[in-house]
């Protein structure tokens, strides 16, 4: 029996990712936590016929410990999304406290569930709640995943609209680093299959891939930031040869943890404690980073080293990435340890 839950799951990524866990065959019971409307959401999604019991709770009459209580995995995309003029470091503010509250509700309730973090900025949150979690003597770094999928999926849309590519999905490009700005890291040299990228398109479709997010913030105007493509990439699609099969992350997490192997995400990790990390974060500088990693059933069993393999001019963007994402992890770090 598995049990998920959405902790912000009555919002503009809460709502569809709920949708697409529900439908999902590997989930039994859905139990959605949120500070407002979610006894209605999962009224309307109890109403689809597939097999997961769902279930709807509010901090009142101790939700959170009702929620999390025998949770498997909890994907978390609560807090405030940018309005256009914003970074995601402006939502440090907000998000950090609130991720800070449910990731020790995580430590109390279900120290042991996989818990995917969505809520911005990520490069700060995540380190956030391995500082929690380490406080309450309950890190796993295997179970503690930084959501960077979108970055891959804008990578693969927009290469695709330059190489005329029909199926963008089966492009597999590794972007690698942290989730916004200068972090974010594309390592177009080592896609596969290989691309070929116009050298007189390379800096602007770096350019969109790293600021992919705020396009998207742009047009909403002031309607919040991605919510439909991070659903999706929280539910990715993996097309091959014959089938369309769908695989969320949440449930390549829960494959893996059932037994499949060969399943790699790329996600932003605590690396020294991921088998293969600490070589990357000793080439990086930085503890917490995003590189493909390989699933298993304990979770994140082994990070996937393809820094080395950046070519000339991906080294430069990962100088300014490690610069900026040092920046972002200590603030993260010293949220927990010297509280404002
Ligand atoms: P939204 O405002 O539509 O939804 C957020 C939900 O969180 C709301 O329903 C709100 O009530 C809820 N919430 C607030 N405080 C809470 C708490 N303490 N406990 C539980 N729920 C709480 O925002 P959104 O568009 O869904 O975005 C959510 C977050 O995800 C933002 O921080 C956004 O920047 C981030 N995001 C990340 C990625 C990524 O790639 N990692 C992509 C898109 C958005
Ligand atoms: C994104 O990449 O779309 C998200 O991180 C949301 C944002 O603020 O850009």
């Amino acid at each position: 029996m598995v049990k998920a839950v959405v902790a912000g799951a009555a919002g503009g990524i809460g709502q569809p990712l709920s949708l697409l866990l529900k439908a999902s065959p590997l989930v039994d019971e859905l139990a959605l936590y949120d500070v407002v409307n979610t006894p209605g959401v999962a009224a309307d999604l109890s109403h689809i016929s597939s097999p997961a019991k769902v279930t709807g709770y509010l901090p009142k009459e101790d939700g959170l410990k009702g929620a999390l209580t025998g949770a498997d995995i909890v994907v978390i995309p609560a807090g405030v999304p940018r309005k256009p003029g914003m970074t995601r470091d402006d939502l440090f503010k907000i998000n950090a406290g609130i991720v800070q509250g449910l990731i020790e509700g995580v430590a109390q309730h279900c120290p042991k569930a996989f818990v995917l973090i969505i809520s911005n900025p990520v490069n700060s949150t995540v380190p956030i709640a391995a500082e929690v979690l380490k406080r309450a003597g309950v890190f796993d770094p295997k179970r503690l995943f930084g959501v960077t999928t979108l970055d891959v999926v804008r990578a693969e849309t927009f290469v695709a609209e330059i190489t005329g590519e029909k199926q963008p999905s089966k492009l597999n490009i590794p972007v690698i680093g942290g989730h916004s700005g200068a972090t974010i890291v594309p390592l177009f040299s080592q896609a596969q299959p290989s691309v070929n990228i116009p050298s007189d398109k390379y800096d602007s479709l770096v350019n969109r891939v790293q600021f992919g997010g705020d396009e998207v913030v742009k047009a909403k105007d002031g309607a919040g930031s991605a919510t439909l493509s991070m659903a999706y990439a929280g539910f990715r699609y993996v097309v091959n040869e014959t089938t369309l099969t769908q695989h969320s992350f949440a449930e390549k997490v829960l494959k893996a943890a059932k037994g499949e192997s060969g399943i790699t995400e790329p996600s932003y990790v605590y690396l020294p404690g991921v088998s293969g990390g600490d070589s990357i974060a000793k080439a990086t500088g930085v503890d917490f980073f995003s590189v493909p990693i390989e699933l298993g059933a304990g979770g994140a069993e082994k990070a996937i080293d393809i820094v080395g393999k950046a070519n000339e001019q991906e080294k430069k963007l990962l100088e300014a990435c490690y610069k900026d994402l040092k920046g972002n992890i200590q603030k993260g770090v010293d949220f927990v340890q010297n509280p404002p």
